[in-house]
């Protein structure tokens, strides 16, 4: 297949679009380069471009240019804490590069598509949770990736697009050091930090229904993400409309378990400090994975140690890297 990439210099993109590259796909990368960096698929043609705004001419002539069969689309923003502090930005964002992609793909009759949406969709929904749970995101962050997703249902249904949203739930992890997250503000790298200044990991609140009071999240590896990205692809054309697709392990790992895991990994005598719930965040969010394992066969291969230990790998490999500077 010949597939175009938006944002495929980030870090879920990049693992994808290299093995999309290494299974035989032709890849064209589109990305601003912002975030992304060109150093994490050097083998990859990248343009430079942010999409969000005005860029479906272009996008139209790319996608005839390189005989483009397919569409996945993981350009956004994703900080939901800078979502609240700037939520038209978000939604010129993350919403207009959806609105200019469509245009782009109608016009240049290319009829697949596989978006990243985020269980962030489902907002305060607390325990397992399938796609039909109800979405009502508390963050403008999610909430551009539901109105991303709906309108990518009503092209579905005015043209003949095929296209599925993967709600990504806690990705974590790198499938080689190059490939890590250098711009993540969640539990694992903010661990990391407090480590390194050697300072306490910090519990917000321990007194959740839960196993031992800490939030139970679905930590998913990035690999597993990006392969389920490629099997979602070869299974469009038996799919109608628009798909929902939860992306996660369907097995809950509390706050408290992963900051032991990360301690261990740095080899740390650090003890977690518990601090007071953070606002908005659910007990347990853990994905139900049916569907997507019944509609492809696709299901997470990696555990939670792989991924703490891969992102310390990162983490070390960037350091060095500084460290030279
Ligand atoms: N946490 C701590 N200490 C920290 C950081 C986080 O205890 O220093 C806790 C949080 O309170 C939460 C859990 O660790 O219970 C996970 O928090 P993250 O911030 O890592 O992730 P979230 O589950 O809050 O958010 C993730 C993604 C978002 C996405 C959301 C919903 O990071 O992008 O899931 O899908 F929107």
């Amino acid at each position: 297949m010949r597939i175009l990439v938006t944002g495929g210099a980030g870090y879920i993109g990049a693992h994808t679009s290299r093995l999309l590259a290494e299974r035989g796909d032709y890849v064209l990368v589109v990305d601003d380069l912002v975030t992304g960096s060109r150093d994490r698929i050097p083998e990859i043609p990248v343009v430079s471009l942010n999409i969000a705004n005005g860029s479906a001419e272009q996008l139209e002539g790319l996608m005839r240019e390189h005989r483009i069969d397919a569409v996945i689309h993981f350009a956004a923003q994703k900080r939901v804490g800078e979502s609240v502090e700037k939520p038209a930005w978000y939604y010129e964002q993350n919403v207009g590069s959806v609105a200019q992609l469509l245009l782009a793909m109608q016009a240049a009759e290319v009829r697949k598509l596989v978006f990243s949406s985020s269980a962030a969709v489902y907002g305060e929904a607390s325990g397992a949770i399938a796609e039909d749970a109800p979405t009502h995101p508390i963050n403008p962050y999610g909430a551009t990736k539901l109105v991303g997703e709906q309108l990518i249902s009503a092209s579905s249904r005015a043209w003949p697009l095929r296209a599925a949203s993967l709600r990504y739930f806690n990705v974590g992890g790198a499938g080689s050091p190059e490939l890590g997250d250098t711009q993540a503000l969640n539990l694992i790298p903010i661990c990391f930090e407090q480590i390194a200044d050697n300072k306490p990991p910090l519990i917000f609140g321990d007194n959740y229904d839960t196993l031992d009071g800490t939030c139970v999240r679905d930590y998913v590896h990035v690999s597993d993400v990006a392969e389920a990205h490629l099997a979602v692809l070869d299974a469009l054309p038996d799919l109608p409309g628009n798909t929902m697709l939860n992306i996660g392990t369907g097995v809950g790992t509390t706050v408290r378990q992963m900051v032991d895991a990360i301690l261990h990994v740095c080899g740390s005598d650090l003890t977690a400090e518990v601090l007071d719930r953070r606002a908005g965040d659910p007990a347990a969010v853990v994905g139900v994975v049916d569907s997507i394992r019944e509609l492809t066969g696709w299901s997470a291969r990696y555990t939670v140690s792989d991924i703490v230990e891969s992102a310390w790998q990162s983490r070390q490999h960037f350091n060095a890297i500084s460290a030279r500077r």
